[in-house]
């Protein structure tokens, strides 16, 4: 994995509620969703940025875990 500022650390999604979207967009000039990942109540996503993934849109009812601290998308 390289060019993604040398940061790899993981970030976990957890899914509250059924049908939460975790969408990556791409890194460079051109930001565009390339991957949309839907996951159900429970179910848990790890994942990093990458060369291809420079920010993460994540829709619905989620838990979202990064080294900075934990945000819940309902508050
Ligand atoms: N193929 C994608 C990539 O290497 C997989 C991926 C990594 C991804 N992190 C993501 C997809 C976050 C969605 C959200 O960049």
């Amino acid at each position: 994995m390289e060019g993604n500022g040398n940061n790899n650390d993981f970030f976990i999604i957890k899914a509250k509620d059924n049908g939460v979207h975790v969408i990556g967009l791409t890194r460079g000039q051109d930001t565009r969703f390339h991957h949309t990942e839907k996951l159900d109540k429970g179910e848990v996503m790890i994942a990093q940025f990458t060369e291809h993934t420079s920010a993460v849109k994540v829709r619905g009812k989620a838990i979202i875990m990064t080294k900075f601290g934990t945000v819940d998308t309902e508050e």
